[in-house]
């Protein structure tokens, strides 16, 4: 007999085309639907109409095709309470509740919160009122300013401001002229780090925390750190300069004391925590941001090294006995490199065909879709972001060409990749 063990997934981009792409490797998984999906994901799995954001759509969805699990990967859905609405009415989930997806949720809470739990952070302050804001910014008077929306805002709610008329402007945008809706009403000013950035994504049942590989993404659009900051051009795992030293402070003034105080608070943390980090020379790490979810693209570089069963993981911190298994990664290096539409992150256009998809055939790469959706037979770009081409290898520089190789053999118009992906981390393991 054939026991069924199926999974809805929500979401839509490379991110969730990984999750998916892990679950599909373990052998108890019968069947895989996702919400809304894309034209990649639509190969392997059950694409379904319902936005992510839509919480009785998601809750019904899941009604009528009655998953054992339903996975919730973006932010939007976790900070709205996805996980709340669907564990009411008896589904298992991955993610975290509404209560701690705040982390994410509020740029106020989790500063305060870092502050009460004397976790390392930049210096703040929060403000309800633009003219205290701007009076804090005259008085301080000290550049660059980071000027963060409190909520979510698509990535974009943070400016660098490089002096006074760009802080002050930042911080009308936000507060006065509403260009993040209700998530700028409030806001953080802080102290810029300067360092080197790396992502942890780490596994929790809100008592034990599992760190996967570090990661670092690539924010800006062109080569050189260049151009406009993007949801993530690509993605390099693990990173050399994150030295076990590093990742053993970490573990001890950030990763347990953030599940301790969540739990401490009634705030049970359970899913994935990205621990957004920036090494500072002098001070070591500290954290720029939380998310309540697997990055993108940290998870198309970071999945493809997990050797455990991605199910036996979820059922763990179901059941928060993720202590009593045990998690392994192939110790292999990886790279993701993204391929964008021309002209991203600003405007660009959608509606080309892919072409070249059929002819990478490499066990050791994986080609992700982001913004794709098939139509008449045929896939096509919908989106910014459009595909992740992930290679895994012994060494970074080995995945790195692998990676290029495949994305040399993939084509759509006005296509755009940086060059550079991993440079650093090159550079500074030589
Ligand atoms: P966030 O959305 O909070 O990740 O911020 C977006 C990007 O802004 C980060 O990836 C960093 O590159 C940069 N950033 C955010 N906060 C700071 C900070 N305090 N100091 C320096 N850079 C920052
Ligand atoms: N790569 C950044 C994020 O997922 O928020």
């Amino acid at each position: 007999m054939v026991i069924k063990m199926e999974i809805l997934v929500i979401g839509s981009g490379g991110r969730e085309h990984a999750i998916i792409v892990a679950l599909k490797k373990s052998s108890r998984v019968t069947k895989i639907h996702a919400t809304p999906g894309n034209g990649g994901i639509g190969a392997i799995a059950d694409c379904h109409n319902v936005k992510a954001r839509d919480i009785p759509g998601i809750v019904a969805l899941a009604k009528e095709l009655k998953p054992d699990w339903v996975f919730v990967a973006p932010d939007d859905p976790l900070v709205l309470g996805a996980v709340d609405a669907l564990n009411d009415a008896g589904f298992k989930t991955f993610g975290p509740r509404k209560n701690a997806a705040i982390l994410e949720g509020s740029k106020t809470f989790s500063k305060d919160f870092m502050k009460r739990r004397k976790i390392p952070t930049a210096d703040y302050m929060a403000f309800t009122d633009s003219e205290k804001a701007i009076d804090y910014i005259k008085r301080k008077n000290t550049y660059p300013a980071v000027i963060k929306c409190d909520g979510l805002a698509l990535g974009k709610g943070v400016i660098i401001a490089q002096c006074e008329r760009e802080a002050v402007e930042a911080v009308q945008s936000m507060m006065i002229n509403g260009k993040f809706g209700e998530s700028g009403k409030q806001i953080v000013i802080e102290e810029f780090l300067e360092g080197a950035e790396v992502t942890v994504l780490a596994f929790t049942d809100g008592k034990t925390i599992v760190t996967m590989p570090a990661s670092t993404d690539h924010k800006r659009a062109y080569n050189d750190d260049k151009g406009l900051n993007t949801g993530g051009m690509g993605v390099v795992a693990p990173v050399p300069y994150y030295t076990e030293e590093i990742a053993d402070e970490c573990m001890e003034k950030i990763f347990m004391p953030t599940v301790k105080g969540m739990a401490d608070e009634g705030k049970v943390f359970k899913g994935c925590i990205y621990f957004g980090l920036i090494i500072t020379p002098d001070c070591g790490a500290k954290v720029i941001e939380y998310n309540c979810r697997f990055g993108d693209p940290e998870t198309q570089a970071v999945l493809p090294l997990l050797k455990t069963d991605l199910l036996d993981i979820i059922e763990a911190i179901w059941d928060e006995r993720l202590a009593g298994i045990n998690v392994e990664f192939s110790g292999k290096k990886s790279a993701c490199i993204v391929m964008a539409s021309g002209g991203y992150p600003e405007k660009y256009s959608s509606g080309y065909p892919i072409k070249g998809l059929d002819t990478v055939n490499d066990d050791n790469v994986n080609v992700y879709h982001a913004g794709t959706k098939a139509e008449n037979g045929e896939l096509v770009t919908a989106g910014g972001r459009v595909i992740a081409v992930t290679a895994t290898a012994d060494t970074l520089q080995a995945a790195l060409d692998t990676a290029y190789s495949a994305v040399k053999k993939i084509n759509f118009k006005d296509a755009h990749y940086r060059t550079d992906i991993g440079k650093k981390a090159i550079d500074c393991s030589e």
